[in-house]
């Protein structure tokens, strides 16, 4: 651990950067999502994590477990595809509050002959959904409806979209990849400490619902480190998707069981929501920041526009130069988020209902346009910059990235959105339901339960996708695969993941110090700098602040799952996020 620190600060102090302080939290506690916690300053070391290096095939995620069957995947001959499909079931077993069935997600797909493709299984509104649905008679948004009930819930996407992947890319039976994710339902799986966390955040959510208790509770109590999980209703569940594929999720008993529980419980959803689901391939968002290009998610995602908005914003600027988090730096990068984010959240929405104008948000007019607001020495307050509305911010996600030894690489983002969704199970169907409804505006103007508040392009509209940060990330250096990357942490993903990329790309870091680094973000609203332990030095935290900047000091923000292909060797470079102790980085 001493010798990457030391390595980081040697780089960093090459590079000619204020020298950063590198002390972190204590993983165990480091929160991945959900309303931004302040936390004490002066913690330990993010323990130290092995960089792994591969040559055939690499998988990065969140469980150690899906990891596994991942790389197993891979060996036994698969694609990337295939082994991106097998991890998805695989964490909607072993990671149950963000890997799932139950919710949606993106898949950023580079194909070995040069494709690069885009996959949204987000989770669509019901039929029935209305844009006042969250609110009461008199207009006021009801705490909870979004996040706790079966109105929250939107349909979900993740067992079409999976289906979609595999039958187009990837070589493997439905039957192949699925049997790990059975396994691990049925035999059970030894949790770690990582896991019983995660679990035990949700216990007395857990202790309301007998079905879901049954499951996620020992007796009444919660799992402890090293006891067995079982999950034999999930298995069977998984096993009737591997037997009829998607109509057996979208049309038979399984959508009869959520649809039975949503009518018991107020929802709106239909058999005829499910009958009309629907994935659909989209061209990525693309944009170039010096030699290399990044491809990332589209709309119904915010994330790759605001990752090249505010790629586009700085890219003249010497950010190297000036010094890895060196005030100045940190200066046009902040401004240049503060701007992308303000866009994001006035424009984007749902492509199907909303004309998201990303031609003139990615245009290098815009990018002058922005750029000639920001002034050299003072923070701009979020209230003197364009756009009527706030940002929006979303809870739980997860997200894995595979490389294969032919070249194919795969990022995927999928999510419940909160921590094990509204934290219900329908029937004995084994698997949480989303509440991705949340990420959509409850009101125009008002904050919803982050005090966050967001616009009319993401009003809730029957069938229509919540409007998303997730961003799983490919890019490419000379046009050749470098990079695999993404993360969780609802609107902080955007920060995490552009700053894995801009740690590497800019500054010259290598994989594990990318990942090690302290984060920031910035959202628009509300007008502060979000800053992991160590992110500044005392003085450039001063300098700031005379600038006019308050810095938010955080636990922390998400884990990045990143694959780095060494230009030279050739070799896949990946490490585990410390952040998140349960995932593991693997490859042969
Ligand atoms: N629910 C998290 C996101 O889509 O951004």
């Amino acid at each position: 651990m001493r010798n990457i620190l030391t390595a980081l600060a040697l780089s960093l102090f090459s590079i000619g950067a204020a020298p950063a302080v590198l002390a972190r939290p204590p993983a165990a506690n480091a929160a991945q999502d959900g309303p931004l916690q302040a936390r004490p300053t002066g913690d330990t070391s993010l323990p130290d994590q092995p960089l792994v290096t591969a040559k055939h095939g690499m998988v990065v995620s969140a469980q150690h477990l899906a990891t596994a069957v991942g790389v197993d995947i891979l060996k036994h001959g698969g694609n990337a595809i295939d082994a991106a499909v097998a991890v998805g079931y695989a964490l909607a077993v072993v990671h149950p509050c963000c890997g799932n069935i139950g919710g949606g997600g993106f898949m950023t797909i580079h194909l070995a002959d040069g494709r690069n493709l885009f996959l949204d299984f987000r989770e669509k509104a019901p039929l029935a959904a209305t844009p006042d649905m969250m609110q009461n008679a008199t207009g006021q948004v009801v705490k909870g409806r979004s996040t706790k009930t079966y109105l929250g819930v939107g349909v979900p996407g993740t067992v079409m979209g999976l289906d979609e992947a595999l039958a187009k890319y990837g070589t493997m039976s439905r039957k192949q990849v699925m049997a790990p994710a059975i396994r691990l339902a049925k035999d059970g799986f030894v949790l770690e400490p990582g896991d019983v966390r995660i679990l035990d955040t949700s216990t007395d959510a857990f202790r309301a619902h007998p079905n879901v208790a049954a499951i996620f509770l020992d007796h009444g109590h919660p799992w402890q480190a090293g006891q067995t999980l079982r999950q034999p209703q999930l298995a069977r569940t998984l096993q009737s998707i591997a037997d009829g594929g998607t109509r057996a999720f979208y049309e038979g008993p399984i959508a009869q069981a959520v649809v039975k529980a949503s009518k018991a419980n107020h929802g709106l959803l239909t058999l005829e929501d499910f009958r009309r689901y629907t994935v659909a391939w989209e061209k990525p968002i693309e944009c170039n920041y010096h030699e290399y290009t990044i491809y990332s998610a589209p709309p119904p995602s915010s994330g790759g526009t605001t990752i090249c908005e505010t790629l586009q914003i700085i890219a003249p600027y010497p950010l190297a130069k000036w010094g890895f988090r060196s005030a100045r730096s940190a200066h046009y990068f902040i401004e240049a988020e503060r701007r992308a984010f303000a866009d994001r959240n006035t424009y984007l929405g749902d492509p199907a209902f909303v004309d998201n104008p990303i031609g003139k948000l990615l245009s290098a007019e815009h990018a002058a346009k922005l750029r000639a607001g920001i002034e050299p020495d003072k923070a701009t307050p979020s209230s003197e910059v364009a756009g009527s509305l706030g940002p929006y911010q979303a809870t739980n996600t997860t997200h894995y990235s595979v490389v294969d030894g032919h070249g194919n690489a795969v990022a995927v983002t999928f999510t419940v959105n909160s921590y094990f969704g509204i934290k219900q199970i329908a029937g004995g169907t084994g698997f949480f339901l989303n509440n991705e409804m949340d990420d959509f505006t409850s009101k125009p103007h008002v904050p919803n339960q982050f005090g966050l508040v967001q616009g009319k392009a993401n009003r809730i509209e029957p069938g229509k996708r919540p409007l998303s940060s997730m961003s799983p990330t490919v890019v490419l250096r000379d046009g050749k695969l470098f990079m695999v990357t993404g993360s969780p942490g609802g609107s902080t993903i955007i920060s995490t993941t552009m700053e894995s990329i801009l740690n590497v790309a800019e500054y010259g870091m290598d994989i594990k110090q990318a990942i090690y680094a302290p984060r920031i973000h910035m959202q628009w609203y509300p007008d502060e700098i979000f800053a992991e332990p160590g992110a500044f030095t005392p003085s450039v935290e001063a300098s700031l602040a005379a600038m006019g900047y308050r810095i938010r000091p955080v636990h922390a923000l998400g884990d990045v799952e990143a694959i780095l292909v060494n230009p030279k060797s050739g070799l896949l470079q990946a490490v585990n996020d410390p952040r998140y102790p349960a995932g593991k980085a693997a490859g042969y």
